[in-house]
């Protein structure tokens, strides 16, 4: 946090749009698409906070009765928040291709003759949904790629890169406060949405990640299907000892963008592993693992799949599972060796 800073004092914090200016100009080759990229995706974040704090007055909980590609029930909230985001690309121009949760294909956005635009944007746009009538934070995750050079017809094939080629990553959480935290690959940072004036401010600059942290989050009604070694890791970290913190405290709101961005600023583990019920692992490769995975590098933490980082992974579908740990460096290490079967518990 900026340490003088007021909100009162709006003038003292820097938007995102100076932000954004700011970093266009140390890239010398820059035609600025990219900057008003972003741009499109934090006007489309308001428009969906808009509805989201009149969720409750107007008639948007409840479900629209369809199902969607996961075979999972779509809120109607899930499907205004993918309708804002495809609706802002679209008007922006810079983007050729949009992946999204909410939607089955790839959505191709060159269909209009002035459509350059090089920038292939995945997207969760609504995350942990099944929270929003509970008042409960949710977010919007998204992952940013460059159209590969020399392809002419956008296609599915160009999107499916994996999470290393990332050009830009990040996430909005509409909590007690609206938050946008994003990385171009220059660090992380975050800046909540001051209503009064509708402008993001820069009030998270340079998010470092703790290297470890007392926190872990994970949905423990899945016990009975974590292999030995995470059966093993998680009684390792309730385990009371004087001398290192533990017994550790368990943190899980089940809006994944809301447990890693509390494990970010304060250091934790998130996991999500393949389970029974999700024998690939729940959370989707393109537009949860890969977004996130970037921004926890970026500050300085970490993202596997247990047993490969997540960021080399190479995508085979738009909708791919996988298995999720991630959060402080150390944590994550200690995750693996689990894993791998190399630590048990202490006597
Ligand atoms: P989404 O709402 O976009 O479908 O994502 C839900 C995800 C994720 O946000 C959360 O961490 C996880 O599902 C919770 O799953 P469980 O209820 O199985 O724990
Ligand atoms: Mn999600
Ligand atoms: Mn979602």
């Amino acid at each position: 946090m900026q340490p003088e800073g007021k909100l009162e004092e709006i003038g003292a914090f820097k938007t995102l749009e100076q932000f954004i200016i700011e970093r266009q100009f140390t890239v010398e080759s820059s035609t600025g698409a990219f900057s008003r990229l972003l741009r499109d995706i934090s006007v489309a974040a308001k428009l969906v906070n808009w509805h989201m704090r009149r969720a409750g007055i107007v008639d948007v909980f409840g479900s629209t009765g369809e199902i969607n590609v996961q075979g999972e029930v779509q809120a109607v909230m899930d499907a205004l928040a993918h309708k804002e985001f495809v609706r802002a690309l679209r008007r922006g121009g810079e983007c050729c291709l949009i992946g999204s949760e909410e939607h089955s294909e790839a959505i191709p956005m060159r269909t209009a003759d002035d459509n350059e635009g090089k920038y292939i944007v995945l997207l969760d746009p609504l995350d942990g949904s099944s929270n929003i009538e509970v008042n409960v934070s949710v977010g919007t995750i998204f992952s940013i790629y460059q159209l590969p050079e020399g392809v002419k017809e956008v296609t599915l094939d160009a999107a499916l890169q994996p999470g290393i080629l990332q050009v830009g990553a990040g996430y909005v959480v509409y909590g007690s406060s609206t938050i946008l935290v994003y990385t171009t690959g220059d660090g992380v940072n975050g800046f909540t949405l001051d209503p009064s004036i509708g402008e993001f401010l820069l009030t998270h600059p340079d998010i470092r990640t703790p290297e470890d942290g007392n926190m872990y989050s994970v949905n423990e009604g899945n016990y009975e299907s974590f292999d030995i070694g995470l059966k093993k890791h998680i009684k390792w970290m309730q385990q009371e000892r004087a001398d290192d913190g533990r017994p550790l405290s368990t943190r899980y709101i089940g809006s994944f963008v809301a447990d890693f961005h509390r494990n970010l600023l304060k250091g934790g583990l998130y996991m999500y592993p393949a389970t029974h019920k999700s024998p690939e692992g729940k959370l989707r490769l393109m537009y949860e693992a890969n977004p996130l995975a970037y921004i926890v590098e970026q500050a300085g933490g970490l993202a596997s799949t247990g047993s490969q980082r997540i960021l080399e992974v190479k995508p085979t579908k738009l909708h791919q599972r996988i298995a999720v740990y991630i959060g402080s460096r150390k944590m994550v290490e200690t995750a693996e060796a689990f894993l791998r079967g190399e630590r048990d518990l202490d006597p």
